[in-house]
């Protein structure tokens, strides 16, 4: 079994926005891309930039320093600078809360 960590209420994310959550020891962006839910690191693998305080496009994140683009979906560098993918968790949404699965 794997274990579950809750993160937040469906309704704390509104579609196309991206909620910054800190819990067990994990700094992570939620993100809501047209009702689906994705969880990533919210530290760029670049520098400092916060994802969760990105431009977010669709399943795409702008990273706030230097404009790196990852993909939401996958964590894949769409644009550079960044050559690092951004680590994405196994995600849930049960009863309006979102949880990740480790
Ligand atoms: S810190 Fe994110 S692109 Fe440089």
């Amino acid at each position: 079994m794997p274990s579950r960590i809750q993160l937040c209420s469906v309704d704390q994310v509104a579609p196309g926005e991206a909620l910054r959550v800190e819990t067990s020891g994990l700094t992570l962006a939620v993100f809501n891309v047209d009702g689906q839910f994705y969880v990533t690191d919210d530290a760029c693998t670049h520098g400092p930039g916060s994802l969760s305080e990105g431009c977010i496009e669709g399943d795409r994140v702008e990273c706030n320093f230097h404009q790196g683009v990852f993909c939401i979906r996958t964590g894949e560098v769409l644009e550079p600078p960044p050559m690092v993918p951004v680590k994405t968790y196994s995600t849930v949404v049960q009863n309006g809360t979102v949880y990740i699965e480790l």
